[in-house]
């Protein structure tokens, strides 16, 4: 077993740029540097350094978690360790820190109905979690920060997948302080839960998690610097399934699936398919009612989204995906004014292909709320203490900011009183966006969707509903992982 992942990991580095797998369950535990990223010291260091990344390959297919278990079940093991990465040429390897030797994570997948068993083993030198982003599993198995699981230790997480939970997760870190950290080392991986009547399961299926790496000159993963605990962490280099700028291959008139993961930490994406024909049909937690055309989608960090695209490939049009300019409030460093280029699109001959289905799935509309509550978010830059605010406060593992009852719907308004967008995310259900405002005036939501996460605009309200389903504790934060990590945060009670 062991000599068949060493051939794998020799051909991965010949074909894919960052993904990577090794005898994880070989390696030694700690390395040396591996502390580098943690140091406060090196984060006055320059922002951005010149190196230079392979790119315009294929685009790399997401290592999937290798499990035991029969039908119903997914059982597997994650260690989250430190991974060399021969990554920039000509320069020594990258100390990423990875789960199971891969950079992004191994895919996860189950269905509806499955238990999910995970063993999880830290090889890290500091506490851990893993946090099942968007799903609905119990409170206690959630990778809170409340529960570390300490350098060494064994934990299992273990949880069962309603009906009605199709949709396309993420699991990342979530200690105390430290979440930013461990993301960007490169702890996160992507986890789509299936349904069996999916109507668009005969279309060919590509994963996108898009992620955000910051290098040094050496070619080390760089610390935050100040200006990065501010403005949220931007890197170099924004990577798709760990490669720079991929190709793809697309027919003319050919309709793909395509599953999208915002997995950086603090960049609003407007991504945009020139040209091509692009429905949205599904938001994180599952399908819309109906496939909806669309020319641009936002995407907020944390937040996914399923679209059907189809090739439509015109004259002298270059690019595949792009993110558009987008402003989103930063104090130190310049916005994004250029058109970011992700991954390319090449033709590949014609085909034709059967009409998008017209229902996709119920979403039925939440009944009107029991409670109503408000959360403020705002920065107050002259404390560096207690920079970014919900309600005028910084988070407390010890308080409670809000207590709620099993099944009853809430009806939130979250008001940004901010310079930053500040992408709103709430764990341990779905919700749905009724209203935001523009220039002040209310406007409905033209569709509902089953969201964990909405970009809330500086000096944008929005106003959304949900319902726990679980009892126990859930976090709302900032989904900008800087800002959760100094603060930005928030604890719902949820009673049985
Ligand atoms: Cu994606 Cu509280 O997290
Ligand atoms: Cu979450
Ligand atoms: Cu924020």
């Amino acid at each position: 077993m062991h000599r068949r992942r060493f051939l794998e990991l020799s051909l991965g580095l010949a074909a894919l740029p960052l993904i990577v797998r090794q005898a994880w369950a070989a390696t030694p535990p700690a390395m040396p540097g591996m502390d580098h990223a943690g140091h406060d010291m090196a984060a006055m260091a320059g922002d951005s350094a010149a190196v230079t990344l392979p790119q315009g390959r294929p685009l790399p297919a997401l290592v999937r978690l290798a499990h035991r278990g029969g039908a119903g079940s997914v059982k597997a093991e994650l260690v989250a360790a430190p991974l060399e990465v021969p990554l920039v040429p000509g320069r020594k390897p990258t100390t990423f820190w990875a789960y199971n030797g891969s950079v992004p994570g191994p895919l996860i997948e189950a269905y509806e109905g499955d238990t999910v068993e995970i063993a999880f083993t830290n090889r890290l030198a500091q506490p851990t979690t893993i946090h099942w982003h968007g799903m609905p599993v119990p409170s206690e198995q959630d990778g809170n920060p409340h529960d570390p699981v300490l350098p060494g230790a064994i934990r299992r997480y273990r949880f069962t997948l309603p009906k009605g939970s199709a949709g396309t997760y993420w699991y990342h870190p979530h200690p105390h302080g430290h979440t930013g950290q461990q993301a960007y080392m490169g702890l996160a991986g992507a986890f789509i839960v299936r349904r069996r009547d999916d109507p668009l399961a005969a279309l060919p299926e590509q994963l996108l998690m898009l992620s955000d790496l910051k290098l040094d000159a050496d070619g080390r993963i760089a610390a935050n610097s100040m200006a990065d605990r501010h403005d949220g962490r931007e890197g170099q280099f924004v990577l798709v399934n760990g490669a720079l700028q991929p190709t793809l291959a697309l027919a003319e008139g050919e309709r793909q699936r395509w599953r999208i993961w915002n997995a950086t930490s603090a960049r609003i994406l407007k991504l945009a398919l020139p040209a091509h024909e692009v429905h949205l049909v599904g938001t994180d937690g599952g399908p819309i009612a109906a496939p909806r055309r669309i020319e641009h989608l936002l995407l907020a960090p944390g937040e996914r989204a399923e679209l059907v695209v189809t090739g439509r490939f015109g004259a002298g049009q270059t690019p595949g995906l792009v993110a558009l300019p987008y402003t989103r409030g930063k104090a130190m460093h310049p916005e994004q004014g250029e058109i970011l280029p992700l991954l390319t699109l090449t033709r590949h001959g014609r085909r034709v292909s059967a009409p998008l289905p017209a229902r996709l799935a119920d979403v039925p509309a939440l009944p009107a709320p029991a409670v109503k509550r408000r959360v403020e978010f705002a920065e107050n830059m002259a404390d560096p203490k207690a920079m970014f605010l919900i309600n005028g406060k910084t988070y407390d593992m010890n308080r409670i900011d809000f207590e709620g009852k099993v099944g009853q719907v809430e009806e939130w308004e979250i008001v940004g009183n901010a310079h930053m967008d500040h992408p709103f995310h709430l764990h341990g259900t779905q919700f749905q966006v009724l209203a935001r405002t523009v220039d002040g005036q209310w406007r409905d939501e033209p569709f509902l969707a089953r969201r964990d996460v909405v970009n809330i605009a500086a000096d944008e309200s929005v106003r959304l509903r949900f319902s726990q389903e679980l009892p126990g504790l859930r976090m709302f934060h900032c989904h900008i992982l800087e800002h959760e990590d100094q603060g930005m945060m928030g604890q719902l009670l949820v009673r049985g």
